[in-house]
């Protein structure tokens, strides 16, 4: 059956809260080198656009990536995959994932993460499901708060489609 997608999050306003959270992030300490670390696949759209309002705004970022998978669908299969091969060591260290539902990839990244000893570690993640969480984590930096619907676009996908969708969308069958 075909769907229809119903913008959520327009592109305008996706890009507006994204120099936000750029700023949110530079307030305070800068660091000399931020260590930009997206979580693959999700957020590799939000990303892209964060490091470009990040590097506007005068900071130097180095950029890794690690693969984590949880979804199969539309359901979250609790457990978490990841590898991580990245030295961490004494890096100012910025997670940027594209949605925190249940909380569980995040709490596995971050507890991997400390233990590799960064100096500073911080969470941003592009939008937030509070309403889903089953684990105790918050990020940093959110930029939006959502309600429990599946989304897509802007990097979110449904079975690998929709991700190269401009905008943030809810699917209805049609
Ligand atoms: P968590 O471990 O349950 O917090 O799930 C986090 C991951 O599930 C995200 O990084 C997404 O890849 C995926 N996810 C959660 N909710 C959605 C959604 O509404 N649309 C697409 N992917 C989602
Ligand atoms: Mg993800």
């Amino acid at each position: 059956m075909p769907e229809k997608i119903n913008v959520l999050l327009s592109e305008q306003v996706i890009k507006k809260r994204v120099a936000g959270l750029a700023d949110e992030i530079l307030s305070g300490s800068r660091p000399e080198l931020l260590h930009v670390v997206f979580v693959l696949k999700g957020s590799f759209v939000f990303c892209a656009d964060l490091v470009r309002e990040l590097s506007r705004k005068g900071q130097a970022v180095n950029i890794d990536y690690i693969i984590a998978k949880s979804y199969l669908g539309t359901e979250s299969t609790g457990t978490v995959k990841c590898k991580i091969d990245i030295d961490m060591a004494g890096k100012d260290i910025l997670l940027v994932e594209d949605i925190v539902d249940t909380g569980n990839t995040m709490l596995k990244l971050r507890k991997k993460i400390a233990e590799m000893k960064p100096e500073r570690l911080r969470l941003v993640t592009l939008l937030d499901k509070p309403e889903r969480r089953e684990v105790d984590i918050e990020p940093d930096y959110v930029g939006f708060e959502v309600e429990d619907r599946f989304l897509v676009g802007y990097g979110l996908d449904f079975d690998e489609r929709y991700r190269e969708l401009p905008y943030i969308g809810v699917i209805s069958p049609q």
